[in-house]
């Protein structure tokens, strides 16, 4: 049978050993408070859910891949009010069916290897969806480890001028998944200086900008010069919508017109009864005040408790997770199982990277009252 190699290469998901390992557990009894994967377990907003029924129709055609004009202006009206920046909602934005099928196809939408631009850059610990799309779509993955000592931000200076010349994409993810660190605007100035210069694109997954506690995130839109570059951002996390998937691209035309022209192909518009609850859930920014103000009150109990512990904080400025330091000279998946075995599932650092190793992520998923649960059991556990 004529299985694709890279499929047949691919090893299971490291999660999905994570929830086996979990199951083991409930079934000898123990109750799991489950700190593992980041779907948020919120309620969506209510007026978000109405305008999703009010938009069934009798007949629900083909949806344009070029999506909505009114969600295309709902998300450049957002982007305005939220970053000061201006979109052409014609030319500079395309709604995505939730920002993991854009990213993992993005590699073949920019990849040419006819013209020795092969290499898809990202970094780890990270979302592994890059890295995958990569390899499905015959590139060179290039993984670029965040490291601590550098602020969790890529080592530009360490890339040679080889890899930036074969540079097809360079991904890079702030707030970011795992670490929480966040990144300056200089950071990206710099990036698309290169990309500039180099011929690559910068992708800004952008999925967490809206999950923050002290200060707001910047984004990619915000820099003066957008060539090149694309922004990836969702209303998976900031409107607890991960069932809908809904989300956009925006940034460099020729970039939003490659895809317009790639995307009928895959069939992957969004329907336009997500799309008409979309263009709701874009213009509140009350019901994201509220999720925020929960996730930070999740993340005040369980810091009170690790910092009591003397677990060190590696990274919580924003995202709705916690990068904490594994403590004592346990590695991150002993580390875990320790503290599974006693009913409260984190990630191993790990997981999500060679880079990862001696952290754990916390996801700050579990209701309230579970959250205080699990800082009971930790308090006799750490
Ligand atoms: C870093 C990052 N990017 C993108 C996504 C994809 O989100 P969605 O496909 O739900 O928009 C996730 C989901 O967990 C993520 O962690």
């Amino acid at each position: 049978m004529p299985i694709s190699p890279v499929l047949e290469r691919q090893t299971t998901y490291p999660f999905v050993r994570l929830n086996e390992a979990a199951r083991r557990v409930e079934a000898r009894g123990i109750k799991v408070i489950d700190f593992g994967m980041g779907d948020p377990r919120e309620a969506t907003d209510p007026l978000i859910r109405q305008a999703l029924v009010d938009g069934l129709r009798d007949r629900m055609g083909y949806p344009q891949a070029q999506g909505l004009p009114e969600l295309r202006e709902a998300i450049a009206g957002w982007a305005r009010r939220r970053f000061s920046v201006q979109l052409d909602p014609g030319t500079e934005v395309i709604p995505t069916l939730g920002s993991k099928e854009a990213i993992f196809s993005f590699a073949h939408v920019v990849v040419n290897l006819e013209r020795g631009k092969d290499t898809v850059a990202f970094t780890e610990p990270g979302y592994p969806v890059y890295e995958r799309g990569a390899l499905f779509a015959g590139a060179r993955p290039l993984a670029l480890p965040l490291h601590e000592r550098h602020g969790f931000v890529p080592d530009l200076d360490a890339i040679d001028e080889e890899t930036w010349s074969r540079l097809a994409v360079f991904w890079i993810n702030y707030p970011n998944n795992p670490t929480c660190a966040t990144a300056p605007l200089g950071f990206y100035e710099r990036l698309a200086a290169h990309a500039r210069e180099h011929g690559f694109v910068v992708a800004s997954d952008e999925a967490y900008t809206e999950l923050w506690f002290d200060e707001r995130p910047v984004s990619a839109l915000q820099l003066a010069d957008r060539t090149n570059v694309a922004v990836f951002n969702t209303l998976s996390k900031r409107s607890s919508m991960t069932g809908y998937r809904s989300g956009f691209v925006a940034g460099d035309p020729t970039l939003i017109s490659a895809l317009k022209a790639f995307r009928p192909t895959v069939g992957t518009a969004p329907q336009e009864f997500v799309q008409r609850a979309s263009v709701v859930a874009w213009g509140d920014e009350a019901h994201v005040e509220r999720t925020r103000a929960l996730y930070g009150r999740k993340r005040e109990l369980l810091l009170e408790l690790f910092q009591r512990k003397g677990v060190r904080v590696a990274g919580s400025e924003a995202t709705m997770y916690l990068w904490l330091e594994v403590p004592g000279d346990a590695s991150s998946e002993s580390f875990t199982e320790r503290l599974l075995s006693h009913g409260v599932l984190v990630a191993p650092g790990s997981y999500l990277g060679a880079a990862g190793e001696g952290y754990f992520r916390v996801a700050l998923v579990p209701a309230e009252e579970e959250c205080a649960r699990a800082v009971a059991i930790l308090e006799e556990v750490l």
